[in-house]
């Protein structure tokens, strides 16, 4: 059983937000104690040094736990940076791509399409779209008969949880033998997943991992082709091997995002790991999938059935004005950020890792109650 809240006197409400999110509230509280002192140490954990060694000792078991959480295979490094996960839109064409060199990419929704526009970007490398299901107003994912992958692409980029248009795919994409590289940023350590079989993972952490700020990239350095010369040639913050010598600390690292962090994968190993989150989200998706398909002429689920999200739940109403009154009569029930992203309308819930069931099964009752009266 995930603790769905720890005893805060604070009001708070029921967040769905798609990011930044909720996070569990004992970590909140914990981060709160040591907003002042850090430990025995004397010195908050906002003011302490990144060369301290109580830091160091807070990134090495952050790192440790992400391994054991994912089971990380020994020979992926594990970075925390910066920039968050639209930098690694630049940075992993910047540093896997040499000239002449082709890039796949599955293009299912509006972050894997700016991943794109980040790397055509990359000058005498070719850019093959091996799917998009755009035409289709982004829907659902391919299958992997659909994919139309290049013969020798240096990789094949995919986006694992399409946040704003609230598909996911259920399966790793089978591609062979070439490098795969996923955007994870929307459903990282919200099930377990066959990390060996990808080259490179980002994730911004600030979806179910912590806050916004650090983003982890893990990585396989023989993903890193470029000769040294071209390597020197990129700005040292967006070199992969400058950050993978540094061990992710060549310039001060956003601490207190990774503290946030390592308490979230504390609190992770603490309530059954991944495959206890895996059942967690499924209950709190089934229910809201449930409330959307009981009321088949109101509510309008966005995602086809087989690829719909277990983090990202997106549904439309009759009409915008409707939509705009469930938002609105939502939040004064305290069940809030359930607005569709700006670019799309809508409405979303958000349900990740550390969001709790009680919440769903409150948007459920609200659901059944507004479609009485509206529908
Ligand atoms: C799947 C996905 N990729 C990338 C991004 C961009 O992340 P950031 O704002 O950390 O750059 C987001 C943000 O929501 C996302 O959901």
């Amino acid at each position: 059983m995930i603790p769905s809240a720890a005893p805060s006197a604070i009001h708070r409400v029921f967040n769905f937000s798609a990011g930044p999110a909720v996070l569990p509230e004992d970590v909140l509280l914990e981060a709160r104690e040591n907003l002042l002192s850090l430990g025995k140490s004397g010195i908050g954990i906002l003011e302490i040094s990144h060369r301290s060694k109580e830091f160091e000792a807070i990134l090495a078991e952050a790192e440790a736990n992400l391994r054991t959480l994912l089971g990380i295979p020994k020979d992926m490094v594990v970075l925390f940076l910066q920039g968050g996960a639209s930098l690694q839109f630049s940075m992993v064409p910047m540093n896997l791509l040499c000239p002449g060199d082709t890039a796949d990419y599955v293009v299912t929704g509006e972050w894997g399409k700016r991943a794109v526009v980040e790397a055509k970007r990359i000058e005498q490398a070719q850019i093959h779209i091996a799917a998009s299901s755009e035409n289709e107003a982004f829907r659902r994912v391919p299958t992997d008969g659909e994919l139309q992958l290049s013969a020798r692409p240096a990789y094949v980029h995919y986006t694992t949880n399409n946040t704003i248009f609230g598909t996911q795919f259920h399966r790793v994409p089978d591609v062979g033998s070439r490098p795969l590289v996923a955007d994870m940023s929307s459903d990282f350590l919200s099930r377990p997943v066959d990390i060996g079989r990808f080259s490179v993972v980002y994730a911004g952490a600030q979806k179910n991992a912590g806050p916004a700020g650090v983003t982890m990239v893990l990585l396989r350095p023989e993903v890193l082709r470029l000769s040294a010369v071209q390597a020197e040639r990129l700005p040292m913050l967006l070199n992969y091997r400058t950050h993978i010598e540094h061990k992710s600390l060549y310039n001060t690292p956003p601490v207190f995002a990774i503290y946030i962090t390592h308490l979230v994968l504390r609190w992770l190993v603490r309530n059954g790991g991944l495959p206890a989150m895996a059942q967690h989200n499924q209950t709190k998706a089934d229910l809201i999938y449930r409330a959307i398909d009981a009321a088949p002429g109101f509510y309008r689920g966005h995602a086809q059935p087989d690829s719909r999200s277990q983090m990202n739940i997106t549904f439309r109403l009759p009409t915008p004005a409707l939509e705009d009154e469930f938002a609105k009569q939502a939040k004064v029930q305290g069940l809030d950020g359930l607005k569709g992203h700006r670019s799309v309308g809508g409405l979303r819930a958000s349900v990740y890792n550390a969001f709790p069931l009680a919440g769903a099964e409150t948007l459920c009752q609200f659901m059944a109650e507004f479609a009485r009266q509206h529908g």
